[in-house]
């Protein structure tokens, strides 16, 4: 996509997730990302509120719960947006990657859920994720798959059943999933939201999945030659102790000198890289620390 949308697209996510963030602050003060679960309200149809009480600008569904966007990506002319959504009820519960897609990030077309629980490695859930946009155009999706009532996390993918549509309106999800699981030491239960798939300089492409061991947020680091067979590198990216669970973590490029936008595996000395998470024990107010990462240190952290 061009520099200026890319741009544009980016400050409207900021915005959209600030305004998710604020949506679960839940009271109490503190910035509280675990929802509070109401199992007597998932199913229960929501009553259709007027239209005054909608957003004029912002996004939202055609109705009912949503948290997390995911897999923001732009293909053939349209902006796909992808969320966590409950299409049954207003509180948190029956989870899929609803769809929309717009021309111009104001006027959006509402679609068929992309991603739902069907197959089992996803059939307790169909969390957060991220789009990654592959040489020759191929979207992926990676998506986390819950596949037990006690929450075991695992990350799988998704591709388009047509790519010659251009509203990606069905997806496959191979039966070579998952890509990956916690190995001996990752807490499976805490484990979860794949980022968007960068390129290191050696071609090895990598990604971040949120973790947590007791207290300390993790960025646990995969790294893959092919997309499809995965290993998790010796050192997580970042943690810190303290912080809780880290929920949808994202990592990707900035520029020093210029307000374009980068490709997510842009490197250059003048180029640094934002850390961002969700940590579960922040206050209000309060912020993780991440020491500014220098390119070379980042080249150092990847391997
Ligand atoms: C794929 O999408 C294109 C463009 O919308 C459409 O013309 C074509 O019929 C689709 N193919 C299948 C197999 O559905
Ligand atoms: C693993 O994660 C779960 C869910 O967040 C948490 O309750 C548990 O304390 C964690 N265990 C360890 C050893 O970190």
């Amino acid at each position: 996509m061009e520099i200026r949308q890319f741009l544009l697209f980016n400050i409207f996510l900021l915005v959209l997730h600030l305004s998710l963030l604020s949506n679960n602050n839940g009271g109490g003060g503190g910035v509280e990302a675990s929802h509070k679960l109401f199992p007597e309200f998932q199913s229960l149809n929501a009553v259709r509120v007027g239209e005054v009480h909608r957003t004029g600008f912002h996004f939202q569904p055609p109705r009912n719960w949503i948290n997390d966007p995911n897999g923001p990506m732009y293909y053939k002319g349209f902006y796909h947006l992808f969320y966590q959504y409950n299409p049954y009820g207003a509180v948190w519960g029956n989870i899929v990657w609803a769809h929309s897609v717009s021309k111009d990030m104001i006027n959006w077309e509402s679609l068929e859920p992309a991603i739902y629980p069907s197959k089992p490695f996803d059939y307790k859930g169909c969390w957060s994720g991220s789009a990654t946009i592959l040489p020759g155009n191929k979207p992926i999706i990676l998506y986390t798959g819950i596949i037990d009532p006690g929450q075991t996390q695992i990350q799988n993918y998704a591709i388009p059943a047509n790519e010659s549509d251009p509203y990606l309106r069905q997806w496959i999800k191979p039966d070579n999933n998952p890509l990956v699981v916690a190995s001996q030491g990752v807490n499976s239960t805490a484990f979860r939201d794949p980022t968007t798939a960068w390129q290191g300089k050696d071609g090895v492409w990598r990604i971040l999945v949120g973790g947590r061991r007791r207290n300390r947020g993790i960025a646990h680091l995969y790294k893959s030659k092919d997309f499809t067979h995965w290993t998790k590198a010796q050192h997580p990216l970042h943690s810190k102790a303290r912080t809780g669970m880290w929920e949808c973590p994202d990592f990707f490029p900035v520029s020093g000198s210029s307000k374009n936008g980068l490709d997510t595996s842009a490197q250059g000395n003048d180029v640094k890289h934002v850390l961002k998470m969700k940590p579960h024990k922040l206050k209000t107010g309060e912020h993780v620390e991440v020491k500014g990462i220098t390119p070379a240190q980042v080249a150092v952290k990847w391997d």
